[in-house]
């Protein structure tokens, strides 16, 4: 992303392959944020790990964060799911939210938050 700031380093890019999505804690204490990143189709896309209708984590178990068939991103109490690629709510009772976008991007083959 051009103009964009190397953020913090989440993890070795191959270690969210395609499809699928991987949960990291950022920062600590009252500065902590719980975010989620998901492959799709070559790109990377980031969310604060909450969900819209009671501010929930979205995963089933650590890293468990699809729909099972690997469509949407689904959050594990009351199955919402959630598109891939922008965050909205397709289904479920937080249907026409979205998920609060965490810009991230491949830095040399590292992930990281883009600082704007
Ligand atoms: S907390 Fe996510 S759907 Fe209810």
């Amino acid at each position: 992303m051009t103009g964009a700031k190397g953020g913090d380093l989440l993890c070795a890019a191959d270690l969210i392959p395609e499809g699928q999505a991987r949960g990291f804690a950022v920062g600590s204490g009252a500065g902590r944020r719980d975010i989620l990143v998901v492959r799709r189709g070559g790109q990377l896309f980031g969310y604060v790990n909450s969900c819209p209708h009671t501010g929930s984590p979205l995963d089933w178990t650590p890293d468990r964060f699809m729909s099972p068939d690997g469509q949407h991103l689904m959050c594990a109490t009351h199955g919402a799911l959630f598109r891939v690629e922008d965050g909205y709510c397709v289904s479920g009772p937080c249907a026409g939210q979205s998920l609060a976008q965490v810009p991230v991007a491949d830095h040399g083959g590292h992930v990281r938050i883009v600082n704007r």
